[in-house]
Formats: C-alpha cells, sequence, structure tokens
C-alpha cells in the first residue's frame, strides 16, 4: 500500500481542505482511529478507481456548480422496465428524451433485487449489479456515458437504510455469523423490539405493520423498518457505514451525478425515540457529503425526505455546511393536491410563503407525482383555522380524489389504508387524478377539455416554482392508471403499482396529433418547458413572492429577475374567476402571445396565465416620480 504522503495531489488537496471536520464527525460518531484510516484509505482507492473521463467531467461540472439552478433544467424519472425495458433500451429512445429536452434522468433503483420481495427495487441485494433483466453495470456506464456527452446529468438512488434479507451480509447474517449480526439489528426476543413499537410510527401499516420480524434461521427478532425482506443497517457499526460510503461512490465511478439517499431521516435508531431524523443522520449526511466533494465533486446529494417542512429544510445543512444540495418539495406536492379537491388556495399560499422565505441557494425539486403515493401531511393546525380537522379532511381528500364525490371525476386508488388511523394515502398518475380518465371512461367532452386544462395549469404551476421540476415518466403523455396490477400476484396488494404502468410507446406516434389527449398534453408540457427556457426569470435566483388577487380561488405568483418581471395566476375553481391585482402596465401572457393588463384578470375554470413584461431601466422606473 503506498503511504498517504504518495497520493495523488489532487486528492490530498481536496482531503486538507475538509479532513479537520470530517474526522472530527467520524470521531464523534465512532471514537476508532483504525476504522477512519480504512474510511480515508477507502476513499483514495475509489478516487484511483475512477476513470479519467469522470474525473474530467467532475471538473466541468464543477465549473458549472449551480446548474440546478438553471431555467434550462427539466427532469424525468422513470422506472427502466417501464419506459423501455432495459437500460439498452433507454439507450435506443435516447432520440425522445432529448426530443423532450430533459437535462437531469433519474432511474428507479436497477441494482439486483429478489422478484417478488423487491418492493420495486428498494430491496437490494448486491449494490455493485444490475438487475440481470434491466442490463449490466457496463449498460449503465455507457448510458451515463452518452448522457453527459448530451448534458444530461444522470440520478440514481442509493437505498442506503437497508438491504435486501438476500443480500450477501443478510446470507452471513442469517448463517449466525456474528460479523454480519452486527451489521443488522438483532434481539434475542421481542422485549426491546416491543419498546421500540411505543414510540416507533409505521412506513406501511397496512401492507408490513410493525417495524420488526421473526427470523427462524438465527431464532431471533430484526429490524424492518419497512417490508419484513428489508433489514434495517446498523449505522452504529462504522463497518457498515464505511462499506455503504464505498457503494455509493461506486455508483458514482459508473457515472452517477445525482445520488438519492432514499429514506434519509431514517438511517439512525435509539430506542425511545420515533427513529426519525435523529441528530446523527446530519452528522452521516454531512460525511457522505464530505466524501463525494473529496472523491467525485460536483456529485449532488438529493435527500429522500418525506416529512413535514420543519423536518425537510435541516437536511440543506447551514451555509458553511451544507448537507444535501436538493431536497423533495414534498409538502407543496401534497398542498397542490389537497388545492385541486378543496379550489382554495389559502394553505398552499401559506405552504409556498415558508418556502419563499427560504435562502435562495436552498434548492428544491418539484414535482406533481413520483412512484411513491401521495401521503397526507399537511398543516393540519393552518387547517384548523378553517375548521377543518385532520381524520375528516384526509377522507374528504381521498374521497375527492378517488372519484367518490360529487363532480369530482378524479381516479385515484387508495394507500395503506388504515381504518383506525383514518390515515390512508392515495396513489394514481397525474392525468388520471385531473379527472382525464373519468372523462374519457364517461366519455364527457366538456370535461375533458377541463381535466386537460387542470393537468396543463397544474404542470404551469410546477415550472413556475424555481428549482429542478422533475416530470414522472409518462405524465408529458397524460398516461392514464394502470389497473392490470390488479391482476398480478406480485403487485396487487401494493397500489402504488397502479401509476407504474408500461409507457405506451403507441401514444408516441400520436403527439402531433391535437385532437388526442396524448397531443395536447404534450405539446402543453414540451412549450411550457420551452417558455421556462426561453425567460431567465424562471431561474432559482429570481426574487419569489406571492401575490394578493383577493380570491380564495386563485394562486397568484411574482418573479423577478433583471429587468424581466413575471405574474402568474392559476385558477383552481371550476368555473370562471377573477383576480383583482391592480398592478400597472401593459403585459404579454407568455403562453397565449395576447397583449393584456393586469388589472383585473378574468381566468377560465383551471385555466392559467403567465402575464409578462421587460423593465429598461428598472432604477428609472421607480425613482421617477415626475
Ligand atoms: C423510499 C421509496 C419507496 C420505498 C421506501 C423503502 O421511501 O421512495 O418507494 O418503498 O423508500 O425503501
Amino acid at each position: 500500500m503506498i503511504s498517504r504522503e504518495d497520493w495523488a495531489k489532487e486528492f490530498l488537496r481536496r482531503l486538507s481542505k475538509r479532513e479537520d471536520e470530517m474526522k472530527w464527525l467520524y470521531m464523534e460518531l465512532y471514537n476508532d482511529q483504525d476504522a477512519y484510516d480504512y474510511f480515508v484509505g477507502m476513499l483514495y482507492r475509489m478516487y484511483c478507481e475512477r476513470s479519467e473521463t469522470l474525473r474530467a467531467w467532475d471538473r466541468e461540472r464543477l465549473g458549472k456548480s449551480a446548474w440546478y439552478q438553471k431555467n434550462d433544467v427539466l427532469g424525468m424519472v422513470m422506472y427502466v422496465n417501464c419506459f423501455a425495458e432495459n437500460i439498452r433500451g433507454i439507450l435506443d429512445h435516447f432520440d425522445y428524451l432529448q426530443k423532450c429536452g430533459i437535462k437531469y434522468l433519474h432511474l428507479m433503483p436497477p441494482l439486483e433485487s429478489p422478484e417478488g420481495k423487491s418492493d420495486g427495487g428498494y430491496a437490494v441485494s448486491d449494490f455493485r449489479k444490475i438487475e440481470p433483466e434491466l442490463g449490466t453495470m457496463e449498460d449503465l456506464a455507457e448510458l451515463s456515458a452518452r448522457c453527459h456527452e448530451a448534458g444530461i446529468y444522470v440520478c440514481l438512488d442509493f437505498v442506503m437504510n437497508h438491504t435486501s434479507d438476500e443480500h450477501e451480509w443478510a446470507i452471513k447474517a442469517k448463517q449466525g455469523n456474528p460479523d454480519y449480526m452486527n451489521r443488522y439489528f438483532f434481539f434475542d426476543n421481542w422485549d426491546i423490539p416491543n419498546e421500540f413499537e411505543k414510540t416507533v410510527p409505521q412506513v406501511f401499516p397496512t401492507t408490513a405493520p410493525g417495524n420488526f420480524s421473526w427470523c427462524p434461521e438465527v431464532g431471533k427478532v430484526v429490524m424492518t423498518t419497512f417490508y419484513p425482506y428489508q433489514w434495517d443497517l446498523n449505522y452504529g457499526n462504522c463497518v457498515v457505514f464505511n462499506d455503504m460510503t464505498e457503494n455509493m461512490l461506486y455508483l458514482c465511478n459508473n457515472g452517477v451525478d445525482i445520488v438519492r439517499l432514499d429514506a434519509t431521516p431514517y438511517i439512525w435508531k435509539e430506542l425511545g425515540t420515533n427513529c426519525r431524523n435523529l441528530p446523527k443522520v446530519h452528522t452521516l449526511v454531512r460525511i457522505m457529503r464530505l466524501a463525494s466533494e473529496i472523491v467525485c465533486p460536483g456529485t449532488l446529494l438529493l435527500g429522500e425526505v418525506v416529512m413535514e417542512p420543519s423536518k425537510v429544510v435541516p437536511y440543506f445543512g447551514t451555509v458553511e455546511k451544507p448537507e444535501c444540495h436538493l431536497l423533495y418539495n414534498v409538502t407543496t406536492m401534497a398542498s397542490t393536491w389537497h388545492t385541486v379537491a378543496t379550489k382554495d388556495v389559502n394553505l398552499l399560499k401559506h405552504q409556498l410563503s415558508s418556502v419563499f422565505a427560504l435562502p435562495g441557494d436552498y434548492t428544491f425539486l418539484n414535482y406533481l407525482r413520483c412512484h411513491d403515493d401521495i401521503g397526507w401531511g399537511l398543516d393540519y393546525d393552518f387547517l384548523a383555522n378553517y375548521g377543518m380537522e385532520q381524520v375528516a379532511h384526509k377522507k374528504f381528500l381521498n374521497d375527492y380524489l378517488t372519484g367518490n364525490y360529487y363532480g369530482s371525476y378524479a381516479r385515484g386508488e387508495l394507500y395503506n389504508n388504515d381504518p383506525s388511523l383514518g390515515d390512508a394515502r392515495l396513489c394514481g398518475t397525474t392525468a388520471s387524478l385531473c379527472g382525464i380518465e373519468g372523462a374519457l371512461e364517461t366519455e364527457n367532452a366538456e370535461k375533458l377539455e377541463d381535466a386537460i386544462r387542470l393537468d396543463r395549469m397544474l404542470h404551469a404551476f410546477l415550472l413556475t416554482q424555481s428549482g429542478v421540476p422533475v416530470l414522472y415518466s409518462g405524465d408529458e403523455v397524460g398516461q392514464l392508471n394502470d389497473n392490470g396490477y390488479h391482476n398480478d400476484p406480485l403487485k396487487r396488494e401494493d397500489s402504488r403499482y397502479i401509476h407504474r404502468g408500461n409507457f405506451d410507446w403507441k401514444k408516441v406516434q400520436n403527439l402531433q396529433d391535437l385532437s388526442t389527449v396524448e397531443g395536447q398534453v404534450y405539446s402543453s408540457v414540451m412549450k411550457l418547458a420551452k417558455i421556462r427556457k426561453d425567460y431567465q426569470v424562471f431561474n432559482s435566483k429570481a426574487d419569489i413572492w406571492l401575490l394578493e388577487p383577493y380570491n380564495d380561488h386563485i394562486l397568484g405568483i411574482g418573479r423577478y429577475y433583471e429587468g424581466q418581471k413575471l405574474l402568474a395566476l392559476f385558477n383552481f375553481a371550476d368555473a370562471e374567476e377573477i383576480a383583482w391585482l391592480y398592478e400597472e402596465g401593459e403585459y404579454t401572457d407568455l403562453w397565449t402571445g395576447i397583449k393584456k393588463d393586469a388589472m383585473e384578470v378574468h381566468l377560465k375554470a383551471h385555466d392559467f396565465v403567465w402575464l409578462y413584461r421587460e423593465f429598461e431601466d428598472t432604477y428609472e422606473d421607480e425613482t421617477d416620480f415626475s
């Protein structure tokens, strides 16, 4: 082994800038010098294994460090098999991704994971191997190289909270090997697990109740926060952290640019707590950030923190000690669907006002739908001011969005319905939740037009927000629910599969035909994205604020950037409404090209406007009192 003094200068330079803090944090957790030395040695090994091409890419990415805050970024997230059977299939359809203008591509977990016990790829049995039917690690490296040439950044999940019970470590643990048992949480009987259950909530109360499972091979209880076949890793053991960090860097060395830290808040467990968001989670994430800055700078960490805002924001870290580069804007997403159902924008305004108040460098990943359910983690204290009570309100939202409410054409399905808590969550594609499926089913042309308008308005709202807008593959062509999962014994218990259907390539042939739903949705989404790309006012550095339209059905957002001003209005009502804006001057609606003033703006049901105006010289404009 070469001694530290002989390590590459580039590595040593990056290490020396960060080592003081990194070692401090590491020792605070593990207090083990040998383990720390191993950790740093592993970082150097991963640096050496990184290809010259990727090292050059690191330097290029660093030069464009804020690429993800620009207005030309459009993301897409997809299951490899649903989109194109396998990774090579994505290469075959690469022109489609480029036609859509995708700059950020998130592949749902493609690593090896046992059939029937995979949780959609979230139960990994080998962190170094692609699921054989999806391809090989070489295919992934080839796809990412092709993406990089085309200026597309690649995101992959790093499922770090647990492994599959068929992972090599779990197999050795089942054989009773103490070193491997120590990588998980094993208990001789149910006494301690029962103590944990008193304070730890359940993730899947219906499909996988409880947080522990019996392991017959060793006659012990093992911690399984998610499904029984997903064994929680014990990050109190430094070997787990060292090896998992190495696994993360291995993915980066295969061309991954954005690491989605799956289930981030769960990775540290302590008896007597809810085992969520504990302070040591932040220590671990911060060390991982430092490790990636040393080995593969320019890599972004995307935290999956599906929690209320006060729990999400700390994962950005501080300006001096940042943790994640990107976080999901989960509460805005859930509040948006609440607004679709209630047609009242007050909660969404309240939510956005807290997002808009955050430092501009905190960048969110915005989305309407993703592979998971919509959990109703809303601000119920705020809703109480409007007489809305949690259980009754969740029931209303679920009734509305499953189409069991007067006037609703939405076609969602419940997820993990827990009648004791009245706490069901919701699944369905954007198009089906907007009512497109219901309108087609009932052959209601007027409703269909309205549902497509709602779908368009929600995409316009998505693209109005600062941050990275990510489309859920299929949403760009108005893909409907896939009810076929009900007949699949491996999927039918998990209604999230309703929005995990195969991409319908036949629809792509109709995209130019505006008499089709896919043609209308696609042309709208693409036109919106093009406008966003053409106007700097949409970049994340712009000022952003709430407008006051004096109408509870209309959401108003203002943006300003270097002389460009945008007034965006979204009507969530079923009927025409008026926004009383009283903004002076002549604006152009970027969507229709029509010039109008922004005093009294009329909006059809579920319509929106992007009113735009340029200022030649802002200083004079503001100070000319003559
Ligand atoms: C994340 C994923 C979800 C998965 C869970 C367990 O929350 O988004 O799909 O079930 O982690 O890994």
